[in-house]
């Protein structure tokens, strides 16, 4: 399984923690940038994240930002991508199990380094239950294909 990961300045030093995580519960990482503390605009960030995972460069993906909001509306303006933004393993794991979400995001400035890697163990070991919640996903298709 391969993660693509990325951030904006003000997650830095989270990303590393969290690649070096990934890496340390064996998955392939690829990370994406920034890898400078200088400003710089999370869209772009998150828009690199998704990138990879639409052209079959990597399973899934983690976007961070300062709060984790910012990149994950940019990364859920990306036809495809279902990011969820989570401070807590609860909603990470059911946004796996329920919708799916193939974009996790979350803020450098909210969570500490520990409760980032519960939060993302959890998304990583949950799976997609299917079933009434596909029936779901789909609407949420219906609607990028409308609108
Ligand atoms: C950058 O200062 C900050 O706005 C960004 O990291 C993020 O929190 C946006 O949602």
């Amino acid at each position: 399984m391969k993660i693509a990961i990325g951030n904006d300045h003000s997650a830095v030093h989270m990303r590393e923690v969290i690649a070096a995580y990934l890496r340390e519960e064996g998955y392939e990482v690829e990370e994406v940038g920034t890898f400078s503390t200088e400003s710089s605009n999370y869209p772009e960030w998150g828009e690199k994240v998704c990138e990879k995972i639409l052209n079959k460069e990597a399973d899934l993906g983690i976007a961070i930002c300062g709060t984790g909001v910012g990149i994950s509306i940019a990364c859920n303006k990306v036809k495809g991508i279902r990011a969820c933004c989570c401070s807590e393993p609860y909603s990470s794991k059911l946004s796996r199990q329920h919708n799916n979400s193939n974009v996790l995001c979350f803020g450098a400035r909210v969570v500490g380094e520990e409760l980032a890697k519960m939060i993302v163990s959890e998304w990583l070991n949950a799976e997609f239950l299917g079933g009434r919640h596909q029936k779901r996903i789909d609407m949420i298709s219906d609607i990028e294909a409308r609108q």
